[in-house]
């Protein structure tokens, strides 16, 4: 019998209206839209205002765009896996809170934290259930309101970030398209460089936490940088390898958006052109686990089936990793 492989059958999106433009964060901390331009990629990214909207009133969205595109019914879906590090509030998991606001009342459904890489993470976490015939319908969604962690004090940190969701859905695949093979990695000595530090069961909400500035994200940056050049680009090529793909037959690179110089180093070492990665870091930002779902969202329309993909992140953990996904249907033949 033929192995059963997870495709990804559909894609949906969803971004609040509001865009944070370069010139407006130059009001508010000491940088200019050249420095941002030059050293991150990024024009505008995308805000959620709204009281009491958090990260599952975007995911939820996400969701709905999916099934409306792909005309599941909610009800059919098994299995709904959200990665985010912007839950809503500590439990219930977000991704049950989204599955509820969706309709997809007949899934569990749970959360995967591994910031950057989350989506990278829950993908393969979801691509199992499908392989192993437990599910036959899977939602995974990669969803941050990183705006509700920033400090737009910071000039460190408050260009690089904006908000979104995005979701796939999994099926289950006879003739090898979907989720080829994933290398993950975790390395936990990493927290020192890219952490929130309170709010949580080491330090939990205090006023002390809040004078000290602890609820908002703290990066070194070029430590960080150096890490995600490295660990980046050596999981794709792993990938290339392992598979004897020569650059020539990927279809594209799907990287995660933290900086479009991370991205293009990763490019170049896998020996591809800009014109074959999926690139939307100029608009959206880093968006954390919807990076990656986003770029498919936002370039379905020119894959075709059988395209090689190999999506690659690389994150706060640190996590990184990297997927190859052989794409299973015509993008263009999707009617919004
Ligand atoms: O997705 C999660 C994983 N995160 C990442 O992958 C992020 C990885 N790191 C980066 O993308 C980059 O390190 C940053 C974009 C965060 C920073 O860029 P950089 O080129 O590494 O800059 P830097 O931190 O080394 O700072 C260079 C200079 C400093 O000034 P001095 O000390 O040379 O005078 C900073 O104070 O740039 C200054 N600077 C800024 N200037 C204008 C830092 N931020 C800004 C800013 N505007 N926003």
């Amino acid at each position: 019998m033929k192995k059963i492989t997870a495709a990804i059958t559909g894609v949906g999106c969803w971004l609040p209206d509001y865009l944070l433009t370069n010139e407006e964060l130059s009001r508010m901390v000491d940088t200019t839209d050249e420095w941002i331009m030059t050293r991150i990629g990024i024009k505008t990214r995308h805000i959620l205002k709204g009281e009491g909207l958090g990260t599952s009133y975007m995911g939820a969205r996400a969701i709905k765009n999916l099934l409306d595109k792909t005309g599941v019914n909610p009800m059919d879906i098994d299995l709904v896996i959200c990665a985010t590090v912007t839950p809503d509030m500590f439990f219930p998991s977000t991704g049950n809170l989204i599955a509820d606001q969706a309709g997809c009342k007949n899934a569990f459904a749970y959360d995967v934290s591994a910031a950057c890489s989350g989506f990278l993470f829950a993908l393969t976490t979801g691509a199992q259930y499908i392989e192993t015939g437990f599910c036959k319908k899977v939602i995974v969604v990669g969803a941050d309101k990183m705006s509700s962690i920033v400090d737009y004090n910071d000039r460190n940190t408050c260009p690089i970030f904006g908000d979104g969701a995005a979701a796939v859905l999994l099926e289950p695949n006879k003739k090898g398209y979907g989720i080829i093979d994933s290398i993950l990695h975790s390395d936990g000595s990493g927290e020192v460089h890219l952490h929130m530090k309170a709010g949580g069961s080491r330090y939990p909400a205090s006023k002390e936490t809040l004078e000290k500035n602890w609820h908002t994200i703290t990066q070194d940056g070029p430590a960080v940088f150096k890490h995600a050049v490295s660990s980046m680009a050596d999981v794709s090529v792993e990938m290339m390898e392992r598979h004897h793909l020569k650059s020539e037959d990927i279809r594209y690179l799907v990287p995660h958006q933290a900086n479009l110089r991370i991205i293009d180093a990763t490019a170049r070492r896998m020996g591809l052109g800009r014109e074959r990665c999926m690139i939307n870091i100029d608009r959206n930002g880093n968006t954390t686990a919807a990076t990656i779902p986003s770029c498919l969202y936002d370039y379905e329309n020119a894959l075709r089936k059988g395209d090689n993909l190999i999506l690659a992140s690389f994150g706060g953990g640190f996590t990184w990793g990297s997927v190859y996904v052989k794409w299973a249907y015509d993008g263009d033949k999707v009617s919004e």
